[in-house]
This record gives C-alpha cells, structure tokens and sequence, in this order.
C-alpha cells in the first residue's frame, strides 16, 4: 500500500476523506496532521482525532500543525461552511486521544526520511505545513514520493473569492513555496471538484448503509448542504472537494491531467488565484500536474463502494 500523511483542516469534506482514505487498502496512512482553515487549529486538530477514533484506527498518529499562515494575519475561518466545530454544529463528545508533542512539519521531515521515497503527502487544507517542512528541510522534499493537493482553479471560478479556491487563498505564500519546492505536485481543484456533485439521493443511498462513517456523514452534512444551498442554490446537493482527491490517488484513470507552469498570486483583490501560463509567456514558474477533467460518475462510484461496505476486520 502506498504510504500517505493526510494533511487536513476538518472540516465536513475532509472528514469525509478521512474516512474514505482509511477504508482503502491502496493506502497506508501512516499519521494525520492538522491545520487552520475550516476552523482553528485547535478544533482541527481535535476533529482529526475524532476521525481517526471513529473506526478504531486509534494508532493513527496526529501531529498538530500550523494555526496561521506563514506570512498573512489569521483572516476569517471557514466555521460558516463547516460548522463552529467544523463538523456541522454536532458538538460531539471530546476524542479520547491526544496530538503528539511533534508540530506537523517535523513529524512531515521525520516520515519522509525514515521511508525515503515511499511517502506521499495528500494535503487538504492551506498549504502552511507542507510549506514549511519544505523550507525547515529542503532536502527532506527529494526524498517525498509525491504531493497530491486539494486547492486551486485554473479554467473555472474561485470559491472564497472570484478567483481564488479556499485552501489556497488561505495561505497563498505557503502554495506558492509548495508549488516550487521540487516535489512532484499534483493538483486536484475545483475544476475537477465542483464537476463531482453528490445530490440528496446519493446522500441518502450513503445513509442507507448505516453504518459508522455513514452514521457519522449523516450527522454531520445537513450544515453543509445548507450552506450549498444559500451560497449556491443547489437544493441539497454539495460540491465533492476532499473526498476527490482521494479517489485520484486511488483511481487516476478517472481524471485527465496537464502539465502546466502556474503562478500563485499572493495579494490584492486576487490573493490566491493559480494562474496557469499556457504558452510559456511568463519564464521561471514552477509545473505541475492539474486534473483538469473527471469521470465525475466513476468517481461517485468508488466513494459509494468504499464508504458503505463493511469495514474489514
Ligand atoms: C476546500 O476548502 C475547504 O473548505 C474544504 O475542506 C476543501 O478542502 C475547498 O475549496
Ligand atoms: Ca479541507
């Protein structure tokens, strides 16, 4: 199985890929480190211990990570999609484990070089840990086996912005270091993710299951459809952010991708834009590779399979 750190800001989407990727025998997830973005690290970190105890997966490690960005003010949480508590308002009962007493970004550098070219970081919240085990330890990033990263949109709109996608926009410096640092990058963004829409009927098809994760789901994504529905008017659908890019680590044959320069802007009105340079105007920018289309049926398919069967002793 392939080695990943989730690196996370749960978050209702993100719960929900948690919870995907720990039912994945693809993958081995070998710790949890948390971030600031849906809500503040202290909740992050916390939900992210809920999860792993959710299925028993208590040996899970969780390191706590950055609770700002590395350059900007902390600017507004996303508690108005996830819920104060960042899982729709449940307040549930405190996890029973505790983060290590390792920050994110060295528990990050510790794992890479310990499994030199085994380790792939799977990041779904602003860039900031990633950014800065990068920096702490340049050569740390060579020996990673890849990053795979919810965030950005290159040919349709931004969501926290006209142009610019959350996790992104949240900490654009950080993205933009992480884009540059010389680990294969793989961005899986609201091109793709917005396309892979699940609606009330495939909610409910998931609650059918009842079982923990679907229990779990059911409790926690009413908030987050009501916010689809204000913001978007979708009427109970929700947009399939961070469960997406978990699948393309799984199934990669369900999305086309580009290698492409791109460029991060990192302030004014279009803080956290990723621009990509199509013809090479612009010399120097980093490449990448961006899922730019999906097999967005394919993808509700495999995150059915996996999130209702029963979980394997
Ligand atoms: C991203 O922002 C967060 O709100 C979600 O968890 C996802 O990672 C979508 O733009
Ligand atoms: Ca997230």
């Amino acid at each position: 199985a392939e080695k990943i750190i989730i690196d996370t800001d749960p978050g209702i989407d993100d719960a929900m890929a948690i919870l995907l990727a720990l039912r994945s025998p693809e993958l081995e997830v070998i710790g949890l480190t948390s971030v600031f973005g849906n809500a503040t690290i202290e909740v992050t970190t916390t939900n992210a211990l809920r999860l792993v105890e959710l299925e028993g997966n208590n040996a899970i490690p969780v390191a706590q990570g950055c609770g700002q960005p590395l350059v900007l003010p902390l600017g507004e949480v996303g508690t108005y999609v996830h819920g104060e508590d960042g899982l729709g308002n449940t307040f549930l009962p405190p996890p029973k484990g505790r983060p290590l007493s390792l920050h994110a970004a060295q528990f990050i550098i510790e794992a890479l070089r310990r499994f030199p070219g085994e380790v792939t970081l799977l990041a779904l919240g602003p860039l900031t840990n990633l950014a800065l085990a990068a920096s702490l330890d340049p050569e740390a990033v060579t020996l990673a086996r890849r990053v795979v990263i919810m965030g950005g949109a290159v040919e349709t709109h931004g969501n926290i912005s006209p142009v610019a996608e959350a996790n992104i926009y949240n900490d654009p410096h950080a993205a933009a270091i992480v884009f540059r640092a010389g680990w294969p990058v793989t961005m899986v963004g609201l091109d793709v993710t917005t396309r892979v829409v699940m609606t009330p009927d495939y909610w409910n098809e998931l609650y059918r299951a009842g079982n923990t994760a679907t229990d779990f789901l059911r409790a926690i994504t009413p908030f987050y459809q009501s916010f689809h529905d204000q913001f978007y008017g979708m009427g109970g659908a929700t947009h399939t952010h961070d469960p997406t890019a978990v699948v393309y680590l799984l199934a990669p044959e369900l999305f086309g991708t580009q290698n492409l320069p791109v460029y991060v802007e990192t302030q004014g009105r279009c803080m956290g834009q990723t621009v990509v340079d199509w013809y090479g105007q612009w010399k120097d920018l980093p490449r990448i590779d961006i899922c730019l289309s999906v097999d967005a049926e394919g993808v509700l398919d495999l995150i059915r399979e996996r999130l209702t069967k029963p979980i394997e002793e």
